[in-house]
């Protein structure tokens, strides 16, 4: 296919995903796009390969090796938590830079006793610190995972372990059923494990190559909406050219004096605030400062300056969860600028490109041991940087908010932004009541012919 044709199809069917949503729930007051497709990372998941590397007399050993091909979700402490159903009576006789989270009934044994006889174990990485007698490479991260965007080498985590009462050869061993990924919540899907190539191995010399005995694959997905999450983070917008801030939707994450959704705030000017937001001993439930939207993280885009050729934006991260430090923290910007972005300041920049030729999604993430933490409620709590695009003279406009992002999320999910009648004005630019509307019903009906022209 013509790849300007499938770029362009690709947008459409990008901005559909979205519009329907937007049809169906024009009339509530804050939506977001939870489906379980990420149209900023179509190809977005997370791989589990097992691969064998001995036969042992009752069973096998294998590495089992977890990719987060996912270009900007990472898995943050307490890390991930691994679960599957063993096929027949499989046990786990010792493990490596893991380990199951309880042993279950070993009764049946005598002498050695396994490590663990669950029918479904459930395995957690081992702590940074642990003995170098039961690590193995790229274990023992606490079951952090970074995204593969910001960081492929420290996006894989692997384990070994050591299974008997198991088939002994690779037609009379079962792969396991069931996969669970939690992180640590709900929102992964797993697949079911299928049989592939063997992994072939380069010694680092690279004079040699060797390869597993066998190979299987589970290629697990994420979705805000399996997720459950209320959203976790809104955006607010301001410029240069009218004074109006158009805050962040009130009660985008939640209402204040709202029992059913989560309305527990903390004023900011409370008295000996320190000990009332210092955690509990087992309370690590987030507590935000109160404000209308009550979000633990808001993202204000402001349209600073504009020059002849060039014109420049202010971007400001702030916390408001007292309970909760960002390690690593990322955001994904869509804008049409983005592919001719010129600097950026004390902020990290990598393209995504999730449709060929389309060059308009950024991930931006804090310089290491500069501002890739971003730290609890306070004066402290916040993270900036000022992007200066180069202006496309046949696109670039400050007319109907195209300043503005078209999407940005934090940490992979997906922010609330204002409505686009509340963007701010330009001086004597007139309100756009009906043609948001008018649009998404234009591009709902376009992708819906071409759904039916080449589907
Ligand atoms: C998972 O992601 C990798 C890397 O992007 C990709 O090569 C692979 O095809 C994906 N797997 C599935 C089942 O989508
Ligand atoms: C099992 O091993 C035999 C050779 O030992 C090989 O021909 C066959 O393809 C293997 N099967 C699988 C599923 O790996
Ligand atoms: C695996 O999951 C399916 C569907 O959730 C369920 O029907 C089945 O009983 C499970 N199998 C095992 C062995 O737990
Ligand atoms: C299995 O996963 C590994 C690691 O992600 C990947 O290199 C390999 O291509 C996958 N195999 C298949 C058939 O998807
Ligand atoms: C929440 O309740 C307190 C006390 O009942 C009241 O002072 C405050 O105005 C309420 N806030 C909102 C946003 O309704
Ligand atoms: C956040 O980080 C700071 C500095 O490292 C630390 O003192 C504080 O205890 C952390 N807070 C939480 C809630 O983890
Ligand atoms: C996208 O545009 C930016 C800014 O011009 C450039 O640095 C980046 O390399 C481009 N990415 C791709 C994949 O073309
Ligand atoms: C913006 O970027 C596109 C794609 O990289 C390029 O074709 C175009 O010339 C750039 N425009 C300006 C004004 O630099
Ligand atoms: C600024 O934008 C707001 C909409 O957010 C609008 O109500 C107001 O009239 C605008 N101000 C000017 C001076 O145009």
């Amino acid at each position: 296919m013509d790849p300007h044709f499938s770029s362009i199809t690709g947008f459409i069917s990008r901005i559909s995903a979205c519009s329907i949503v937007i049809l169906f729930l024009l009339s509530s007051s804050t939506f977001t796009c939870t489906d379980a497709y990420d149209a900023l990372d179509p190809n977005g998941n997370l791989t589990i390969k097992w691969d064998v590397i001995q036969w042992t007399p009752d069973g096998y050993v294998a590495v089992v090796t977890m990719y987060n091909f996912q270009q900007y979700r990472h898995i943050q402490a307490p890390g991930w938590t691994l679960g599957w159903t063993w096929a027949k009576k499989e046990v786990i006789w010792s493990m490596m830079g893991a380990q199951t989270t309880e042993q279950g009934d070993c009764s049946r044994f005598k002498g050695n006793v396994p490590h663990c006889c669950k029918k479904d174990p459930t395995v957690v990485d081992l702590l940074p610190g642990t003995p170098y007698n039961q690590q193995i490479a790229n274990c023992c991260k606490g079951g952090v995972l970074n995204s593969w965007a910001q960081d492929p080498a420290t996006a894989v985590s692997s384990f070994q372990v050591s299974v008997g009462a198991a088939g002994t050869t690779n037609k009379t061993v079962r792969v396991p059923k069931n996969f669970t990924l939690k992180a640590p919540g709900p929102g992964y899907t797993c697949g079911p494990a299928k049989i592939v190539r063997p992994t072939k191995f380069i010694t680092p010399d690279k004079r040699r190559v060797t390869q597993a005995l066998m190979t299987w694959n589970v290629t697990c997905t994420y979705s805000q909406f399996l997720a459950q999450k209320t959203p976790s983070c809104c955006v607010s917008l301001s410029s240069f050219y009218n004074d109006t801030i158009v805050s962040c939707p009130t009660c985008a994450c939640g209402c204040q004096n709202s029992t059913s959704r989560g309305g527990t705030c903390v004023s900011a000017d409370t008295p000996h605030l320190a000990s009332v937001v210092a955690p509990g001993k087992s309370d690590n439930t987030p507590l935000v400062q109160c404000t209308s939207h009550m979000c633990p993280i808001r993202i204000h885009w402001h349209v600073k300056l504009n020059y002849k050729e060039y014109w420049r934006v202010k971007v400001t991260l702030t916390n408001f969860n007292y309970r909760l430090n960002y390690s690593q923290w990322n955001m994904v910007v869509q804008h049409p600028n983005f592919d001719n972005l010129t600097q950026i300041f004390s902020f990290n920049y990598k393209s995504l490109t999730p449709y060929d030729g389309l060059n308009d999604t950024a991930m931006l993430y804090g310089v290491k041991f500069y501002n890739d933490f971003l730290s609890t409620a306070g004066p402290l709590g916040n993270v900036q940087s000022e992007l200066l695009f180069r202006k496309d003279q046949s696109t670039f406009t400050f007319e109907k908010g195209w300043a503005f992002p078209r999407r940005i999320y934090f940490n992979g999910d997906n922010c609330v932004m204002p409505p686009p009648d509340a963007y701010p004005w330009l001086p004597n630019d007139s309100p756009r009541t009906t043609i948001p509307l008018f649009s998404s019903v234009m591009t709902f009906l376009v992708s819906l012919v071409f759904l039916f022209v080449y589907v």
